[in-house]
């Protein structure tokens, strides 16, 4: 019998009870002699025990068991089991920023929402009420992945007017634009596919692509019109996919050109490489809309288009999509019935009812106004204090104002210093891949008064923390 045998033999006597801590084992010639080896091999399985910590061995005395079954240990030994499990962790600042986030005493002057005074309460309120009005008749029963067939429709439809050529079962509802993104890592790219993104970029911020040690390569802006060059770097049989954001970029505010757009899906025509197009802030625009999405230029099914919900309405209803080709779709559906079996129907019952209503063009038409108007004060604000130790260019939707702040001042000792000593929390451009002194700013979330006061307090930091 091998010395994995025999370690596996105590293993199950400590897991069951019949050995408990601080029982003394058997000695290591009882155990050789019971299992007929050598009492090398007994070292070999008891060694192997005692770094699995089902045992310790006191010189002179024997072996004993562990207190396995203590909290504090089994505490100790998942923590160590899940820095070695498949998902990553989030680097720490974007950690601490999750963290913070949820904590309402802080100021949060570059959250990615909309502040309570922009949601659509009473529309919420109202889509609610009208699917209370039918829910007896509603099964509440598991769904089959592809999602509630009423909003695939709609959604359909809506897309249409936009000019993407699609019908319900080109339609996937998933639980927001982030976990499309994962499905599509999991279940359409395969595992040797290079990531090429723009960069800035939200993508950045999380490690949805480092799920299966796929490689990412970062496009800067300023080198995205050279796309085609630095992709054919590549070795023409290596898999690719390109992931961009084509308007109103998180967290630079850029979008790209329709000359653009065009060229990215004849490149994806032409050398078959998918492109994941996140849309979230499309609809949220200030002068004119945006140009074409990538998908409306797409005739072969290339473009996999992704937004959600969670910047028009709240991210807390947990609704996106994606659009695919039906064969996507259908693998999309499958993988979800393997891992959660749908998003929740009475969200996406909510957001039917916030659609089919007209409440949601209304609301958003609104939004964009008194998002519009709180840009302006913000970029007043900048304009009267920050010229000196900052530039920026005016974001013509979205959530944010992208600060690029001279040489001197320092980034990562502003943003712990403000969470330290004043609770503003500010996001530093390092966490989107960005290598300069830079910042992420919101007028989503917060109302005038806070933004006014972050902003003073900002400044007067970012002096202090000039290298001098
Ligand atoms: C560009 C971009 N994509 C995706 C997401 C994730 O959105 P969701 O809440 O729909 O998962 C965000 C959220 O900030 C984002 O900015």
């Amino acid at each position: 019998m091998k010395y994995k045998e025999i370690a596996s033999y105590i293993r199950d006597k400590v897991i069951s009870g019949d050995w408990f801590y601080g029982m003394r084992i058997p000695s290591h010639r009882t155990l050789a002699n019971q299992f007929n080896v050598n009492r090398v091999t007994i070292i070999k399985s008891i060694e192997l025990l005692e770094s699995e910590g089902f045992i310790y061995t006191k010189k002179g005395s024997g072996t004993y068991v562990n207190d396995y079954l203590n909290e504090d240990y089994i505490l100790n030994k998942w923590s160590e089991m899940m820095e070695w499990s498949f998902r990553m962790r989030s680097q720490y600042t974007v950690q601490l920023i999750n963290k913070i986030e949820a904590d309402p005493s802080y100021i949060h002057i570059s959250k990615g929402e909309l502040g309570k005074d922009l949601l659509p309460h009473l529309e919420l309120k109202n889509a609610m009420t009208r699917v209370s009005n039918y829910i007896g008749e509603l099964s509440f029963g598991y769904n089959n992945g592809y999602g509630y067939s009423k909003l695939r429709e709609l959604i359909a439809k809506r897309l249409n007017n936009e000019g993407i050529n699609i019908t319900k079962d080109n339609v996937l509802v998933t639980s927001g634009a982030l976990h499309a993104i994962q499905l599509l890592v999991t279940g359409f790219l395969s595992q040797n596919t290079v990531i090429f993104s723009n960069t800035p970029s939200y993508i950045n911020s999380t490690h949805v692509f480092d799920y299966f040690n796929m490689k990412k390569v970062s496009i800067s802006y300023s080198e995205l019109s050279d796309f085609q060059n630095i992709i054919n770097k590549l070795p023409s049989h290596r898999e690719k996919a390109l992931y961009i954001e084509p308007s109103f970029n998180n967290p630079t505010g850029q979008s790209i050109s329709e000359k653009m757009r065009e060229d990215m899906v004849n490149y994806s025509k032409v050398h078959n490489m998918p492109i994941i197009e996140d849309d979230i802030y499309r609809d949220i625009w200030f002068e004119e809309k945006p140009t074409r999405s990538l998908k409306s230029l797409d005739t072969t099914h290339n473009v996999i288009h992704i937004s959600s919900f969670s910047k028009s309405i709240a991210p807390a209803i947990r609704i996106g999509w994606a659009i695919a080709s039906e064969k996507v779709i259908e693998q999309l559906a499958d993988i979800r019935m393997q891992i959660d079996y749908g998003s929740s129907i009475l969200s996406q019952m909510v957001v039917y009812e916030l659609l089919e209503s007209g409440d949601y063009d209304r609301h958003v038409s609104n939004l964009r106004n008194a998002l519009k108007e709180k840009r302006d004060y913000m970029l007043n604000i900048l304009n009267e204090d920050f010229s000196n130790i900052a530039q920026w260019d005016i974001p013509k939707g979205g959530f944010f104002i992208w600060i690029n702040f001279n040489e001197n001042i320092d980034v990562k000792k502003l943003f712990s210093e403000l969470i330290d000593k004043e609770k503003i929390l500010i996001n530093p451009g390092f966490i989107y891949g960005s290598d300069t002194n830079t910042i992420r700013l919101s007028y989503a979330f917060e109302d005038k008064a806070n933004i006014k006061y972050a902003l003073t307090k900002i400044y007067q930091y970012a002096c202090y923390t000039e290298f001098k």
